[in-house]
């Protein structure tokens, strides 16, 4: 696509955002241009914030469907539209709530905490949520002597064990891009920079994070690019992310750990599906009420712990 038609493509869209009195969130991972048209891009713990907080009547969410998902659990008046509805995260569908309720009946006692990467089902099944970006802290909230099961992401669970003294048992769950950041590949990306700083994201391996300077969220590592007074920094996430930091660091420079690291779903919303979403207002996402109230139990213990 041209840059005209980029341009032409954005401006249709800000006028239907306007008419509409919608709103655009975009994932950190979106393509380019869908993020340099959106009214915020951040992590999931900002997109949900922002969802909850704004007064548009609809919201686009260029992301993936539990992102859709938790808008619509926090916003049950708005009409939420998710571009693409095919858009989903491999990994939420790792655990089902039938699976979640079976593991509740083996382990009464545990406090079950689900990344926000799960479906509306096994959030309704689960006594608090959690991002990438709040994991400790909301493992820090539970009540010392309770023991706690982490769904679906392993990494995130043992990262959130490693960094707590809580007793954490977690479902065998994985993302398959961070999951295949590997040892050797970064030992080779740091052979090639060595001045550079790795930033991993939280779903990678624990040996890869063992590896690294620091384990952020989307959008942590992004504020810690911004903050930090050093020139490179080796990237341990979606390729995505590449255009904000390059985009707010114009002097610094952003290495991909691995550049196959690309999620396709995440990929799959270009500026001619967020304009015909704003036209036909549909593909909706919309959780059904005995479910959402349910889920905005967990979202909003969460959204209750401080960070
Ligand atoms: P963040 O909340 O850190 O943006 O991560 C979301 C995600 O899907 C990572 O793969
Ligand atoms: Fe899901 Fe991984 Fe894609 Fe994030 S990068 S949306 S965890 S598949």
């Amino acid at each position: 696509m041209g840059d005209n038609t980029v341009k032409a493509l954005q401006e249709k869209i800000r006028e239907q955002l306007h008419n509409r009195n919608a709103i655009l969130l975009a994932h950190n991972y979106q393509l380019p241009e869908v993020q340099d048209v959106a009214d915020l891009c951040g992590d999931s713990l900002e997109l949900s914030i922002k969802a909850s907080e704004t007064d548009a009547e609809v919201i686009v969410f260029c992301g993936v469907h539990f992102m859709a998902e938790t808008a619509s659990i926090l916003c049950p008046d708005k009409k939420i539209l998710l571009p693409v509805s095919s858009a989903g995260c491999p990994m939420a569908d790792m655990i089902t709530a039938e699976q979640l309720r079976e593991k509740k009946r083996e382990m009464p006692e545990a406090v079950v905490i689900s990344y926000v990467n799960t479906t509306a089902e096994v959030k309704a099944e689960s006594d608090l949520c959690c991002t990438s970006a709040n994991a400790v802290q909301v493992a820090n909230s539970v009540e010392k002597a309770r023991p706690i099961f982490m769904t679906p992401d392993k990494n995130l669970a043992r990262y959130t064990k490693k960094h707590t003294n809580r007793k954490i048992g977690y479902w065998n769950g994985y993302c398959v891009y961070h999951n295949s950041l590997t040892v050797e590949q970064i030992k080779k990306v740091k052979k090639d920079y060595p001045n550079a700083v790795f930033l991993a994201h939280p779903e990678c391996r624990p040996e890869v994070l063992d590896m690294a300077d620091e384990v952020k969220s989307t959008s942590g590592m992004i504020a810690y690019a911004a903050d930090s007074d050093r020139k490179e920094f080796i990237i341990g996430t979606e390729t995505g992310i590449l255009h904000p930091l390059s985009k707010a660091n114009p002097g610094k420079r952003f290495v991909p750990a691995d550049p196959k690291m690309v999620c396709t779903d995440m990929k799959k919303t270009g500026l001619h599906e967020v304009l015909l979403a704003l036209e036909n207002l549909g593909p909706e996402v919309k959780v059904p009420e005995e479910i959402r109230i349910r889920a905005k139990r967990a979202v909003d213990r969460m959204l209750a712990v401080r960070v």
